[in-house]
C-alpha cells in the first residue's frame, strides 16, 4: 500500500503527519549533530538537548510542579506494572482498581510483590463503566492506590481522578496521556506507554513525585530502580534514544502547533462526540459498550445489532481505507481508536461509512 489509511489502530497508533514529515526531513542528520539521532552518543550535547526538550515540553503541557520527576524508561507500560510493585509495594499492601484488561495485568504483576486489595471490581458488568468515589473500598494506610485512566480495550475512561485521600494515587495513563489537561497534583505517579499518543512503542513516560522516589528500597536491580533512574536522568544505561526523540517531536507539536492541552481536548471532544452521536442515532444498529459518563475520548467501542454482519463491516471498512477497527480479540465487536493524531476528517469519513453501511444492511 502506497497511501496512508485512516488509521484507527489502538496502538501502536497514528502519529501526527506533520511530525512524521519533520522527522523524515531530519532523519539523516539531526540539525547540528552531523548524523541521525540513532547514530550519536546519548551523552552528546545534541542528545542532551533532545532529552531536556522532551521533559520541558511535558512539564509545560501538564503544568507539572517541581516536586515531580520525568523519566523515559524501556519496557513499555507493562514494565511499570512490575517496577511499581517492586519499588512501592515491596511486600506491603496496596489497593488496585480492577477496571478492565490492563488493570487486570497490573494486578497480576503486583500480586507477585505484596498484598493486593481489589478496591473496586468492574468485571461483573463486563467493565462497562468507571466507579464513583463512594464505591471504592479503600484500605486505610495502603502503600498506594493503582488506577487506569482509560481502559483501552473496553473503551472506558475516568472523567476525573478517583479520590484516594492521603494515599498516593498511581495511574496508568497509557491511552489517555496528554489528550487533555489533568490535575497532576492529584497523582503520586503517572505513567504511559508512548505508542498511543506520544511516540513509538518500547518507551514509557513516567512522572513520579519526589516523596515516592524516596520510599524506594535499596538494592533493587539498577534498571528497575526508580531512585537509580532519577539519579541518572533516565540514562543509567543507553536510553531509548529514538523513542525519546519522537516524544520530543510530538510534545513540541502539541505545545506549538496545537497550542496546548486545552486545545487538544477540544479537538478530541469534538471527534468523540461525532462518533458517539452516530452510534446513539443509529436506532440500535450500533450499540456502544461504555456507559454514559465513562465513555472514552480515545477508544470508542461498539457492537453491531446483528453480529452476523461483523465480518462484512470489517471487510468493507478496510476496503474504504478505514483501518484497525476490529475490537480487541478478548472482547470482539469494534473499536475506533481516535487518539490525538486522528483528524476530524478521519472520524467524519468513518461516520459516513457507518451510516452508509447501516442504510444498506439495516
Ligand atoms: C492502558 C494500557 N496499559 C498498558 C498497556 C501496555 O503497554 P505496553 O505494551 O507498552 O507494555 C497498554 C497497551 O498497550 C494500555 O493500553
Amino acid at each position: 500500500m502506497e497511501e496512508r489509511v485512516h488509521n484507527f489502530s489502538a496502538g501502536p497508533a497514528a502519529m501526527p503527519l506533520t511530525v512524521l514529515k519533520r522527522v523524515q526531513a531530519e532523519l539523516l542528520c539531526l540539525p547540528g549533530a552531523g548524523a541521525s539521532v540513532m547514530e550519536i552518543s546519548h551523552r552528546s550535547k545534541a542528545f542532551s538537548d533532545v532529552l531536556a526538550g522532551a521533559k520541558d515540553n511535558i512539564k509545560t503541557l501538564l503544568n507539572l510542579p517541581d516536586n515531580y520527576k520525568i523519566l523515559f524508561l524501556q519496557g513499555g507500560a507493562s514494565m511499570q506494572f512490575t517496577m511499581i510493585a517492586m519499588n512501592l509495594l515491596n511486600g506491603g499492601t496496596a489497593d488496585y482498581l480492577n477496571l478492565g484488561s490492563w488493570s487486570k495485568k497490573a494486578i497480576a504483576e503486583a500480586k507477585k510483590h505484596g498484598t493486593v486489595n481489589v478496591a473496586w471490581d468492574g468485571s461483573a458488568d463486563n467493565f462497562n463503566r468507571m466507579p464513583s468515589n463512594d464505591e471504592l473500598k479503600l484500605t486505610p494506610g495502603a502503600a498506594y492506590v493503582h488506577s487506569t485512566a482509560n481502559e483501552t480495550i473496553q473503551g472506558i475512561e475516568f472523567a476525573e481522578a478517583p479520590d484516594t485521600g492521603d494515599v498516593p494515587l498511581l495511574c496508568d495513563f497509557s491511552s489517555a496521556f496528554l489528550s487533555r489537561p489533568i490535575e497532576v497534583e492529584k497523582y503520586g505517579m503517572i505513567y504511559a506507554g508512548a505508542q498511543k499518543n506520544i511516540g513509538p512503542s518500547g518507551v514509557a513516560a513516567v512522572i513520579i513525585r519526589d516523596d515516592l522516589v524516596e520510599r524506594c528500597p535499596e538494592g533493587l536491580p539498577s534498571l528497575l530502580d526508580y531512585r537509580v533512574m532519577v539519579k541518572n536522568d533516565s540514562m543509567y544505561n543507553t536510553p531509548p534514544a529514538f523513542g525519546i526523540y519522537m516524544i520530543n517531536k510530538v510534545t513540541e507539536y502539541l505545545r506549538n502547533d496545537i497550542g496546548g492541552l486545552e486545545k487538544m481536548e477540544a479537538i478530541n471532544r469534538k471527534k468523540a462526540a461525532t462518533l458517539y452521536d452516530a452510534i446513539d442515532q443509529s436506532e440500535g444498529f450500533y450499540t456502544g459498550h461504555a456507559k454514559e459518563g465513562s465513555r472514552s475520548l480515545m477508544n470508542v467501542t461498539f457492537v453491531l445489532k446483528d453480529s452476523a454482519l461483523d465480518a462484512k463491516f470489517l471487510e468493507e471498512s478496510k476496503a474504504a481505507d478505514l483501518d484497525g477497527l476490529g475490537g480487541h480479540r478478548s472482547v470482539g465487536g469494534f473499536r475506533a481508536s481516535i487518539y490525538n493524531a486522528i483528524t476530524q476528517e478521519s472520524v467524519d469519513t468513518l461516520v459516513a461509512f457507518m451510516k452508509e453501511f447501516q442504510q444498506k444492511n439495516g
